[in-house]
């Protein structure tokens, strides 16, 4: 039998060994690293609202209700700050009703196993998250992968597959490895004629997409088409958690069938708290003007890859992968940039298929214009050098 230790010693050889690194101090744009600053480019604090003045104090005043909730939202757990926020997210994203989860990854998971069981038919874009997956196996219903995008064959998948239980199509909003959109319109038409439900994890574009900010939905003009919006509240909204907003008989149904929801220890208020803040400011002239900077950053970032040779993937989005190909590689290309003060992440399998690894460079809104002209420079030097362009 192989040990662990032999598992961890065969990752290695195939430059496949994650490992952590760790922050010293808080949050930014820059980071200390081992004691060195360095240029942060790969967190999703897209908007620099971790850090926020605002979310900070929202912080500091929710914890006069304590510091934990004490039970499940079920039991003793649901505070008054629960629901303040569950209506804030609900009008945000104008549903009827929303419904907190404790991250992104427990949302996923709970959401698709309480709406779908054995008989009825998951209708998933390869390149969904992991958690979607997870959530998909935990079902028990039956899973059909379309190719990335793949709109022809997800319509011939709906026509073929399925039979009479509940149909559910579930795509990433903003895809994370790839930084492109779901192509929502086309999506929210093939679940109408087909009679399925259409669940939009809007993880990456919360808060950053969109003219006010409420997501990927809104850039495509789609919201009112979505059955499920999914979003998490701890990358573009800088504080921790997810949810759910949807109609009130779906959250209902959620509240009393979600495993992930029943069984867990609620979020905190100082979390609570800075979530609602962090909505307030996304939905004000300053997450505007936030919005604005970041798109503008990204634009100058991609732009000045593109023009040095970099495959960016086909990102649309603060995402932008670098493609590089082989593992080893990737990882090489993420060690020299660190030595140049750029903290960029390698993407390797099984978070990509093999053979595309990627640098996943991510764009902040509190990044400078000086900032990023010098990072791509340093990619650019650093990419020549390894052969990647
Ligand atoms: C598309 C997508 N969905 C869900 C998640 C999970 O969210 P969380 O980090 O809040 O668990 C992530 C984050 O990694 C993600 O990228």
């Amino acid at each position: 039998m192989q040990t662990f230790a032999d598992e961890l010693q065969a990752l290695r050889a195939e430059g496949l060994y994650r490992s952590m690194r760790v922050i010293g101090g808080a949050q930014g744009s820059s980071v200390e690293l081992d004691g060195k600053r360095v240029l942060l480019l790969c967190s999703n604090n897209y908007l620099g609202l971790a850090d926020h003045p605002a979310l900070k104090r929202a912080a500091v005043a929710g914890v006069e209700l304590g510091v934990g909730s004490g039970a499940s939202r079920l039991v003793s757990g649901t505070m008054e700050l629960h629901e303040r926020l569950e209506r804030r997210i609900a009008a945000f994203k104008g549903t009827e009703r929303a419904l907190l989860f404790n991250s992104g990854y427990a949302a996923n998971t709970g959401i698709i196993s309480a709406l779908v069981g054995r008989g009825d038919a998951i209708f998933s874009d390869r390149l969904n998250h992991a958690s979607i997956i997870d959530g998909a196996r935990l079902s028990r219903a039956g899973l059909h992968r379309y190719q990335h995008g793949d709109m022809p064959e997800l319509e011939r998948m709906l026509q073929e597959k399925g039979g009479k239980g509940r149909r559910l199509i579930v795509t990433d909003g903003v895809f994370s490895m790839d930084g492109d959109i779901a192509p929502l319109q086309t999506l929210v038409q093939l679940a109408r004629r087909y009679q399925a439900l259409l669940m939009v994890d809007d993880a990456h574009g919360t808060g950053v997409l969109g003219a006010s900010g409420r997501g990927s939905g809104e850039l495509c003009g789609a919201m009112d088409g979505i059955d499920i919006h999914m979003g998490t509240l701890g990358k573009g909204l800088g504080s921790f958690g997810a949810y759910a907003a949807a109609s009130g008989t779906i959250c209902d149904y959620l509240v009393n069938k979600a495993r992930s929801f029943i069984f867990s220890t609620s979020l905190p208020p100082a979390v609570l708290a800075a979530s609602l803040a962090a909505v307030d400011l996304v939905d004000s002239p300053e997450g505007a003007q936030l919005r604005a900077q970041l798109a503008a950053n990204a634009a100058l970032f991609k732009q000045r890859l593109t023009a040095y040779g970099f495959d960016l993937m086909g990102s649309e989005t603060q995402i932008v992968p670098v493609f590089v190909g082989p593992a080893e590689a990737t990882m090489e290309f993420s060690r020299q940039l660190l030595e140049q003060g750029l903290f960029v992440q390698g993407i390797r399998p099984p978070t990509v298929p093999a053979g595309s690894c990627r640098l996943r460079c991510t764009i902040m809104a509190t990044h400078t214009t000086e900032e990023l002209e010098a990072a791509a420079g340093s990619m650019r030097s650093v990419g020549t050098r390894l052969g990647v362009i």
